[in-house]
């Protein structure tokens, strides 16, 4: 942030005192106005849930333009990112600032690959759970054991350590959402392999038995890498905004991203793409786009407390850029298996049709999110319904930690 040459001033109708306040530029977006002193100067507080007018920190990761539909992380398009890297590159990015040259991608990889194995104590970890646990549950608890295993080792204050964090976790979140889905249909774990891609070795610990090769198919490998890249990272989302919180009281960054684990799992963050496609599910069982009608019916009246899930932002009033990008997705994916006459693709087709022209949509500038594409790629690849935020929080890792570091050598960073 930069000090602007003009201030805020607060004044008040009942006669107290005016107040000053800087103000900053940031390096792209609003100006902000530094109110740090505001409670110290007036006896007063400022009054904003959901943070809709308020900056809880300073990042240089990630924007967003919600009126314009943009997205950059590092200053990098996600259009771009998503179409000319791959979701590792990304991870390099987010952490470091700056796209990897060629030698520092393939010591990157090399590194992350390297760490994929968890302790094999985690497994017993596991059967603490019912098989029928929702593998959310069975992450928010795994992601939190993994601390145990390194609370000893890590220093927060220390930038090597907090990059160790950094590369165990992106490493090792593939392997503990394959055990999760594993553990849930009863099938032995598969442990990862260092001569496969990130998105291939997952999809190999997911779908592979012991029984026989498992043959990564790879426009499936590049639909779940690109998936990844979509949601690496989101500003200060209430996930993020959670393992910040989390982080600044000084704890274990494995304990910090459980928390963002917990949180991602709602329905109106995380949760929306297995609430989304549920929501599909249900209305084609109900008679598909023949029932479009009736149901968008529903979701307008407010008493119903029917939402159109995969729709509407608490900051895109425009279309989410991932979105277009995870429609994109779904296309290439559904053609490669044979799948373009998916009923429920055709249905969220219809239903974005209907929405988009549709006033009540219009005028709230309520858009599909990234989300409402999602659930379909994911299940078409076979990915079960109660694993997507799983995915999700597969993916969002890296912003997490990357946040969550940026947040740790910020001199300036108190307890929250
Ligand atoms: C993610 O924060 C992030 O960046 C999150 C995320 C990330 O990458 O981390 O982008 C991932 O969480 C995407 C969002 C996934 N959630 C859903 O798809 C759930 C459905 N969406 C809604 O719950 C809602 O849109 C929110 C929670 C996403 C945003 O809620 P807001 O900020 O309250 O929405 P708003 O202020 O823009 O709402 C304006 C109006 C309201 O009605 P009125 O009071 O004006 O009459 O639109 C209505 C809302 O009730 N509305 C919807 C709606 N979303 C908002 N009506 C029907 N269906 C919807 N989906």
């Amino acid at each position: 942030m930069k000090l602007a040459d003009y201030k805020a001033t607060l004044s008040f109708s009942n006669g107290s005192p005016s107040v000053e306040m800087p103000v900053y530029h940031g390096s792209i977006g609003p100006d902000v106005i530094d109110i740090r002193k505001l409670y110290a100067q007036t006896d007063m507080f400022t009054y904003d849930p959901g943070f809709l007018s308020t900056a809880s920190c300073q990042s240089a990761i990630t924007y967003i333009d919600g009126d314009k539909g943009e997205l950059l992380y590092r200053g990098y398009p996600i259009e771009q990112l998503a179409t000319k890297c791959d979701y590792l590159d990304t991870c390099y990015l987010l952490l470091n600032g700056e796209l990897p040259s060629e030698s520092q991608r393939t010591d990157f990889h090399q590194l992350v690959t390297k760490h994929t194995m968890v302790n094999e104590q985690m497994q017993f970890f596991l059967r603490g759970f019912r098989r029928d646990a929702h593998p959310m549950a069975v992450l928010t608890g795994l992601v939190g054991a993994l601390s145990a295993f390194y609370h000893d080792s890590t220093d927060i204050n220390n930038p090597h350590h907090r990059e160790i964090a950094a590369i165990r976790l992106i490493a090792k979140m593939p392997t503990l959402v394959a055990m999760a889905y594993k553990y849930g249909i009863g099938q032995p774990y598969m442990y990862p392999r260092n001569d496969l891609s990130y998105a291939g070795n997952f999809l190999r610990m997911m779908f592979g038995t012991p029984c026989e090769d498992y043959k990564v198919n790879p426009v499936l490998e590049r639909a779940l890498d690109r998936i990844f890249i979509l949601h690496a990272d989101h500003e200060q989302n209430a996930s993020t905004s959670t393992v910040r919180l989390c982080g600044s009281s000084g704890t274990n960054p494995f304990a910090a991203i459980a928390a963002g684990v917990a949180c991602l799992w709602g329905p109106s963050h995380g949760g929306a793409n297995e609430a989304c496609l549920n929501m599909l599910e249900e209305i084609q069982a109900s008679g598909g786009v023949a029932k479009v009608g009736e149901f968008m019916e529903k979701v307008k009246d407010k008493n119903s407390g029917v939402k159109l899930m995969g729709f509407g932002h608490r900051v895109y009033k425009n279309y989410d850029p991932r979105a277009k990008l995870m429609q994109e997705t779904c296309n290439e994916v559904l053609a490669e298996l044979g799948l373009e006459n998916d009923p429920l693709f055709a249905l969220a087709k219809k239903l974005e049709k209907i929405a988009l022209e549709d006033d009540y949509f219009v005028q709230r500038k309520l858009y599909p999110n990234v989300d409402f594409y999602s659930g379909i790629v994911q299940r078409a690849i076979g990915i079960p319904v109660s694993l997507f935020t799983g995915i999700f929080a597969l993916a969002r890792t890296v912003g997490w930690i990357a946040q969550l570091n940026e947040m740790l050598a910020d001199p300036e960073y108190k307890i929250g």
